[in-house]
């Protein structure tokens, strides 16, 4: 991978940056690493300006490397820090993408940070685990999700998701739409229902041993439940 051929995962956030971003884009990527997706986007004047994030010196080193052999020096900044600490308001930034992390870690990034952004930024996000919790913080705080897909790469499942800070608007999602998605329930893509199959026998695993205990966790085995529930539900459809 790398700035001009992006994984399949990179690309379907670089798509939704395209589709749901305000225009023009002034992007920030949180956690860049190699920035690859703040160059592509910028080599094809998707973005106008981009700040490339990193709270490591290591991937920060690869990021100022990757954005100086494209020649864009002009277009992003790459700068250390956590989460969004690496916003200024002076950079009106309209549309964030964090990719590559866990939903929860993602959340507290956003949840302490999307007051330096633009009133109805747009947000790309890709979490590897933990999109209940995500999903359950966008809603609450006021974002509308337009967009979600997911992809398989070997074994893994990857969901993006594309959301629109809506001011004022109030929680929406039932809990089955936090956990599987609004917009992936209504596609129901193979995708979709490959990932759901995969962590239904994850969860009928994890049921089994917790069954097993002594002193079973209730509260965890009835989250489990009704988690089996909703995936039964829509794969039987
Ligand atoms: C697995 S890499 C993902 C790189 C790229 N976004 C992608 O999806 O291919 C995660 C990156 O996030 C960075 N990171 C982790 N926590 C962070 C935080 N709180 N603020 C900024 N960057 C963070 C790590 O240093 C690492 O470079």
């Amino acid at each position: 991978m790398n700035s001009t051929h992006l994984s399949k995962r990179l690309s379907q956030v670089y798509d939704f940056v395209v589709s749901y971003a305000a225009k023009p884009c002034r992007l920030a990527d949180i956690g860049t690493d190699h920035a690859y997706l703040p160059c592509a986007l910028a080599l094809e004047g998707e973005v106008t300006f981009a700040v490339a994030g990193d709270v490591a010196a290591g991937p920060l080193a690869s990021a100022k490397e990757e954005v100086s052999s494209q020649g864009l020096e002009d277009k992003i900044s790459v700068r250390l820090g956590d989460g969004l600490t690496v916003v200024e308001a002076s950079d009106r930034i309209n549309t964030v993408t964090i990719c590559g992390m866990g939903g929860r870690l993602m959340r507290d990034i956003l949840e302490a940070g999307v007051g330096r952004l633009e009133v109805e930024h747009t947000l790309v996000l890709q979490a590897n685990v933990g999109n209940y919790a995500l999903r359950t913080w966008l809603d609450e705080a006021g974002y509308e999700i337009l967009d979600e897909a997911v992809m398989q790469e070997g074994k893994h499942f990857y969901e993006v998701i594309a959301c629109v800070e809506r001011p004022g608007k109030v929680a929406s999602l039932s809990d089955k739409e936090r956990l599987m998605g609004p917009k992936q329930l209504q596609k129901q893509g193979e995708a979709f229902r490959l990932m759901w199959a995969d962590e239904a026998q994850a969860l009928r695993y994890v049921q089994a041993s917790l069954q097993q205990a002594k002193q079973p966790n209730l509260e965890r085995l009835q989250e489990i439940q009704q988690q089996l529930t909703y995936i039964e539900e829509e794969l039987g459809k």
